[in-house]
Parts: C-alpha cells; structure tokens; sequence
C-alpha cells in the first residue's frame, strides 16, 4: 500500500508543479481577478463553505476509517487541520463583506483539490503512519506546532484587516498596518507558514505535499496580486514585497 500511496503523492505533486507554472501566467478567476467568462457564476459566501468544508470532512472520514490506532499525537494532526478548515470553511466566508462573485468551475476545482489533499493526509495518518505519544516531544512537534500557531494568527490577523477594509461599493483599497508594512499579502504568507510548520511537525510526505501545492497556489498568486496593486494604486508603497519580506 505504502509504494502506491508514495507513488500517488508524487503524480500529485507533479500535477501542483504544473499548476504552479500555469498560475504564474493566469490567475484563478476569483477575487481580484475575477471574470465572467469562465461558465456560471455563484455567490462568493456559497462557493467558499462549499469547496473548503469538504477538505475537513474527506480528512476525517479517511482518518477514522483508517485501520491504524488514533493515537493521541496523530489525534493532534487532524484537530489543527480541522481547526484551520473551520476557519477557512464557516467563520471566513460568513465575515466576507460584499465580495465578487466566482465562477462556478473554480468552486469545483477547488473541491476537487480539497479532496485530494483530505484522502492524502487522512490516509496517512488513519491508515499509514502511527506516531506515539513521545513523538510530541521531538523538537520538531514542538517547534512545528508553534510555529503552526504563529502561521494562524498571522493568517486571520490578515485576512482581518482585509475583510474590514471593504466598503459596501466593494471597491479595493491599499491595506495598511501589521504585517503589510513588509508584504502585500501576509494572508498568504501566514498560510503557507502554518503549513511548512505542518510538514516540519509531521515530518511525512504528506504534509510536504500540502505544503507544496499551498505554495504553488499563493505564491503566483500573490506575485500577480502584487503587480495588480502596484498598476491599480501610483501610491502603492514602493519598498513593499509580494508575499516574503525582503525577498519577493
Ligand atoms: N491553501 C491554499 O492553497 C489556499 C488557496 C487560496 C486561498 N487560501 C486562503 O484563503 C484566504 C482567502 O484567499 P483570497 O485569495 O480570497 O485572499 P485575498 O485576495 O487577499 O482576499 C481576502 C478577502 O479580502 C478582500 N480583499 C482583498 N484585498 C482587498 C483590498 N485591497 N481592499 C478591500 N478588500 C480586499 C477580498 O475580496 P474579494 O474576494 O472580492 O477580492 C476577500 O474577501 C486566505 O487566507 C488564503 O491564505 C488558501
């Protein structure tokens, strides 16, 4: 089981490299980038609870019908993922104020995505690898699971001021204050944080999977965010980067 499963990882990871590549050129229509050519539209709020409550739902119901003990520490795995998805998945999208809407097609891609990135991590974790309960004082459960929280409160701290810069008109502004004094999109950045500290804690090519296609949606996704704000705003801070302080 264990070489199919690494095979699929692989395949996967083969498919978000392309993905990567691609989201460089285009941007998912979604968002600021959003378009009305790409089939049916759906409200925002839908298309959100929809696509990301599914990813928490295929962890668990692989986890638990995985045939490996639910020890304490792979117990600990899921409650993080799920506690990020429930976030993800009710409060954030019921907070969204007047956002665009999305094409139906992207709703179903992300499902789709969410799918795969559950059946991966809940197989693993119910049907592959048991971690003991000494596991959580390795190094890097402890470093991992710290650095998962500074990740969140990065991630919502974010995502906060963003939600609270909309205007009923639904126009964009140029967000300012904590950590966007260094970067455009420190949502991601705390994102992609939480999940590089998910792999470190986990130390399986499952969560290195998650890791790596988080990074290659937001990655490109922020490069282009970044160019749109610097063409939408002159005023736009100049010393600002995309998404890594000082870096890009
Ligand atoms: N793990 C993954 O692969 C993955 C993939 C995608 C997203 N995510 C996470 O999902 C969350 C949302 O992602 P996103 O791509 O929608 O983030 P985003 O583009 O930064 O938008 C976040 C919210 O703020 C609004 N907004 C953004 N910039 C604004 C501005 N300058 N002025 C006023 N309102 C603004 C957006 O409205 P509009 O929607 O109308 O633009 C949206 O409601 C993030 O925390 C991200 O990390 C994770």
């Amino acid at each position: 089981m264990l070489q199919n499963f690494e095979s699929l990882v692989l395949i996967w990871l083969g498919i978000g490299f392309i993905t990567f590549i691609t989201l460089l050129k285009i941007p998912a229509p979604y968002g600021k980038f959003s378009k009305t050519n790409w089939g049916p539209m759906i409200p925002s709020k839908l298309g959100w609870i929809v696509m990301e409550i599914i990813s928490p739902l295929a962890l668990l119901y692989f986890f638990l019908n995985g045939n490996i003990e639910k020890t304490p520490t792979n117990i600990t795995f899921m409650s993080l993922w799920t506690l990020h998805y429930f976030n993800r998945s009710v409060i954030y999208p019921l907070r969204q104020n007047n956002p665009a809407q999305m094409p139906l097609l992207i709703a179903v891609l992300a499902f789709l995505f969410n799918v795969m990135n559950g059946y991966i991590n809940g197989t693993y974790f119910g049907s592959i690898q048991e971690y003991s309960a000494e596991y959580m004082s390795n190094w890097n459960f402890i470093v991992g699971v710290c650095l998962f929280l500074i990740g969140a409160y990065i991630n919502i701290k974010s995502d906060n001021v963003l939600l609270s810069l909309r205007s009923k008109s639904g126009e964009y502004k140029i967000p300012e204050g904590f950590m966007f004094r260094y970067v455009s999109f420190p949502n991601y950045l705390g994102e992609i944080l939480e999940w590089m500290a998910f792999a470190l804690m986990t130390w399986s090519l499952a969560g290195l999977s998650f890791m790596i296609w988080t990074m290659a949606n937001l990655v490109p996704r922020a490069i282009k965010g970044h160019q749109w704000y610097h063409s939408k705003f002159e005023s736009y801070p100049k010393n600002r980067k995309a998404i890594f302080p000082f870096i890009i």
